[in-house]
């Protein structure tokens, strides 16, 4: 309870975007889809320009408006998560860790819930407040919900991996992060494993887009022209990207056959994001590639140096991270995320996608 109200972050995402037939939507992913839980959970700095498009100032989101989340539903996340319990003191939540915090939250919530109509209010207040973190309850809010069924009914997002390959790919070959992803998989497997103990058994597992198109990773490892793509991605990231996705397909699959009465839904959001990255023009965008808040112009217009918002003197001259002036034109947000622009995009294809499984 104490990360919930922890984690309530100034901005209401909008809930009403799409009809879901689900009760309630309990979100678990890393910064592509982090609506607030790192910035109130271990106070990283997400200053303006994010939000201007759509909140108007910054929202916890790094994004120029709202993220695929905010589209499909409302919103366990926290932004840098990975599948392995993390490293990186800057980004603690792992999905471990998530799935630990959101059990201890069912938990609670049960708790209360077994007192008296005063703390269900106050809980459904509460509850109300932190969409943002995990749960839309229905704006009916009726009066004596079996909250319980919430949680059996909910909708399970899983939208994990990405950081865990990015991340060892700075440390390691292809070859070796081609050998991790079984792990990350399995660690994964085991954490659904214990959400489907907790009464879950609506899953969208997202797969992992490719990430080789990040501006960040084409500026890092892409340098020589050799390791990209038909699309000027790095070709390494994609090819671990689609193994990855390969053996989450799987997982979901042997998750079906193991446990029946589950729903499992594999989300394809790599073609997804690839499809909108070859066919740009199409969506109307003019960048497939280049960061919007960046520096240093095209093709990439990204400069690790510095990030999207801040001002740093650079070679002797001060240099300020703004944002371009079309953010519609562009696909990529700040050289890691996509724009508002690019999540709209991707929801309605997903949700196109979900409708005809
Ligand atoms: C949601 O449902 C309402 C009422 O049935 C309908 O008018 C609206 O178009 C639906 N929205 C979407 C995005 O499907
Ligand atoms: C680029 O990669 C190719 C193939 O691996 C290699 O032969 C070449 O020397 C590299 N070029 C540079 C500038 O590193
Ligand atoms: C699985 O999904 C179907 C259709 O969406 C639904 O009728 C069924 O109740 C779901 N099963 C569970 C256990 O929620
Ligand atoms: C900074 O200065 C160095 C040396 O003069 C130059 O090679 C480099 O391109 C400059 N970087 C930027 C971002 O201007
Ligand atoms: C945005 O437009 C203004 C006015 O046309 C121009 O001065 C500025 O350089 C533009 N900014 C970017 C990042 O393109």
């Amino acid at each position: 309870m104490i990360f919930v109200v922890a984690a309530i972050s100034t901005s209401l995402p909008t809930c009403s975007a799409f009809n879901l037939t689900y009760p309630a939507v309990f979100n678990f992913g890393d910064s592509n889809s982090d609506t607030g839980g790192l910035v109130a959970g271990v106070a990283f700095p997400v200053g303006p320009p994010n939000g201007q498009n759509y909140f108007r100032k910054p929202s916890g989101r790094f994004c120029n408006g709202r993220l695929l989340v905010d589209f499909l539903s409302c919103n366990f996340v926290a932004g840098g998560s990975t599948i392995l319990p993390s490293t990186t003191p800057r980004t603690p939540f792992s999905f471990g860790i998530q799935v630990a915090q959101f059990i201890r939250f069912k938990a609670r919530v049960l708790e209360l819930l077994t007192n008296d109509d005063y703390y269900l209010k106050m809980i459904m207040i509460c509850l109300t407040e932190v969409t943002d973190l995990g749960l839309i309850l229905g704006t009916k809010l009726q009066k004596y919900l079996p909250l319980e069924n919430y949680f059996k009914q909910g909708l399970y997002m899983v939208d994990m991996g990405q950081n865990d390959l990015d991340g060892a790919f700075y440390f390691k070959s292809e070859d070796q992060v081609l050998d991790l992803s079984q792990k990350f998989c399995q660690n994964l497997r085991l954490e659904l494993r214990l959400l489907y103990g907790e009464g879950a058994r609506n899953f969208w597992i997202h797969n992992t887009g490719p990430f080789g198109c990040l501006p960040r990773i084409i500026a890092t490892f892409g340098k020589n022209e050799s390791k990209l793509d038909q699309l000027g991605c790095v070709g390494s990231h994609n090819r671990a990207a689609g193994l990855f996705n390969t053996q989450l397909h799987d997982l979901c699959a042997s998750f079906r056959d193991q446990f029946a009465d589950a729903n499992v839904t594999y989300v394809d959001i790599f073609s997804v994001k690839w499809n909108l990255i070859s066919n740009f023009a199409s969506y109307g965008f003019k960048q497939p590639l280049a960061a919007c808040c960046g520096h240093g112009g095209p093709p990439l217009n990204f400069d690790s140096r510095i990030a999207c918002g801040e001002t740093r003197i650079l070679n002797g001259s001060k240099v300020t991270e703004s944002p371009c002036n079309n953010t519609a034109e562009y696909i990529n947000w700040d050289g890691n995320h996509y724009t508002e622009a690019a999540n709209r995009v991707v929801s309605e294809q997903v949700l196109a996608e979900i409708r005809m499984t």
